[in-house]
């Protein structure tokens, strides 16, 4: 059984989750039409993850006897001005998912609420791994700078990310 406080943190980082699934998605369809194909493919696979992650919220909101309800969300951007600024902003915004998570694991000790704790745990879990892809990627850009053929390069490799369905969510 949730408290109402962690129930409606639990439902508010839902609703987070899937508005970073729909940034991911604008993220793709902006690197697309600027010719980043690889770039395009990586940003899918990252909006295929963040559905993942909201499934899992919705699931276990609803496995404790409590009801997920998605909620209207802001607009995510639409527009970016380099491969560069493409993944400033996605570590950006994965900084702040970080953040949300470890408010929402005080809010879990503090309440006793053990299940919830060891919910949360996978994700403090995946967002060192977030943090430290968007800064690898960035580490690669900075290195490549305005060489054209540098940032192909890196574009293809981007090509080759998988989304690897989870086999429970
Ligand atoms: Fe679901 Fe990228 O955090």
């Amino acid at each position: 059984m949730l408290s109402k406080t962690v129930y409606a943190a639990l439902n508010k980082h839902m609703n987070t989750e899937l508005f970073s699934a729909y940034l991911y998605l604008n993220m793709s369809a902006a690197a697309n039409e600027m010719g980043y194909k690889g770039s395009a493919n990586w940003f899918n696979v990252q909006y295929q993850e963040e559905m993942v992650h909201f499934t899992k919220f919705y699931n276990y909101i609803n496995s404790q006897g409590a009801q997920a309800i998605v909620d209207k969300m802001a607009k995510p951007a639409s527009s970016f001005k380099s491969l560069l600024h493409f993944f400033e902003e996605t570590l950006k915004h994965e900084q702040f998912i970080t953040r949300c998570i470890n408010d929402l694991t005080e809010q879990a000790v503090k309440e006793k609420d053990h299940a919830t704790q060891i919910f949360l745990q996978w994700f403090v879990t995946e967002q060192i791994e977030e943090e430290e892809n968007d800064r690898e990627i960035i580490g690669k850009l900075k290195l490549i700078g305005d060489n054209g053929y540098g940032q192909l390069m890196l574009d293809n490799e981007l090509g080759t990310r998988v989304f690897v369905p989870p086999a429970v969510i």
